[in-house]
């Protein structure tokens, strides 16, 4: 099994990906919004994607990284494990690679991420995100637009975009820079009492 950032010839998989996610959509019943075949070449051929192909050159699961707020704050979306290869560690391997993927282009960016999903709760509190209320999310309209095509997106119109069924997860590099200068503070002074 291979995780990559997917290349223009990969683009001949969009379809496929668009059925995966629909299909995992329709047996979720809430928190996966639909993305169309021209987004998800769009996404591959600006080198946004990481895709993962099994041996035998099937897709096996996919997920895009997108700007909103002028590159403010970057979010990665759309992932998606076809069902004969879950529960293996792919998720995992799709999001750190979208994960270094999204600082190595954006390092000063906040990444983000909403989700119903506990694997993603789970991955993502791994890569040091942490839970967050939406109103710390970003406020591109364009963002929350994503939201438009999944079932409960009157909860998200009627909370003026609070609260969702989806928990939000932020990841903020400044404030892990800042958690680790305070570290090292904390661990320069410890030693230098107990000299
Ligand atoms: C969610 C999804 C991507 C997980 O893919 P996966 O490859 O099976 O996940 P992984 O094997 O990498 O699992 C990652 C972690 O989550 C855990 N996990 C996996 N599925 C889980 C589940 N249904 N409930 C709780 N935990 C789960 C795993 O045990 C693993 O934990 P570990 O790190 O302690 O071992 C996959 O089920 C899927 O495509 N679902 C439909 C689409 C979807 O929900 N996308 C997310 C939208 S935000």
């Amino acid at each position: 099994m291979q995780v990559i950032i997917a290349q223009p010839d990969h683009s001949k998989w969009a379809e496929e990906i668009c059925q995966l996610l629909e299909e995992a959509a329709k047996v979720k019943g809430t928190g996966i919004a639909k993305r169309s075949h021209t987004y998800i070449v769009k996404k591959i051929n600006e080198g946004k994607a990481i895709i993962a192909l099994s041996n035998e050159n099937e897709v096996a699961g996919f997920c895009y990284i997108e700007t909103w707020d002028h590159g403010k704050y970057v979010a990665n979306s759309g992932l998606i494990v076809s069902t004969k290869f879950r529960n293996l560690g792919l998720a995992k391997r799709i999001k750190e690679t979208a994960f270094e993927l999204s600082r190595e282009k954006y390092p000063q960016a906040k990444l983000f991420g909403i989700t119903t999903s506990s694997a993603v709760l789970k991955i993502n509190t791994q890569l040091g995100y942490r839970p967050v209320i939406f109103t710390d999310l970003t406020i591109d309209d364009a963002f929350w637009k994503g939201c438009e095509s999944c079932k409960n997106y009157d909860i998200l119109t009627r909370t003026n975009r609070n609260l969702c069924l989806c928990t939000g997860m932020l990841y903020d590099p400044q404030e892990k820079e800042q958690k680790q200068k305070n570290e090292s503070i904390e661990d320069e002074e410890k030693s230098r009492i107990s000299v």
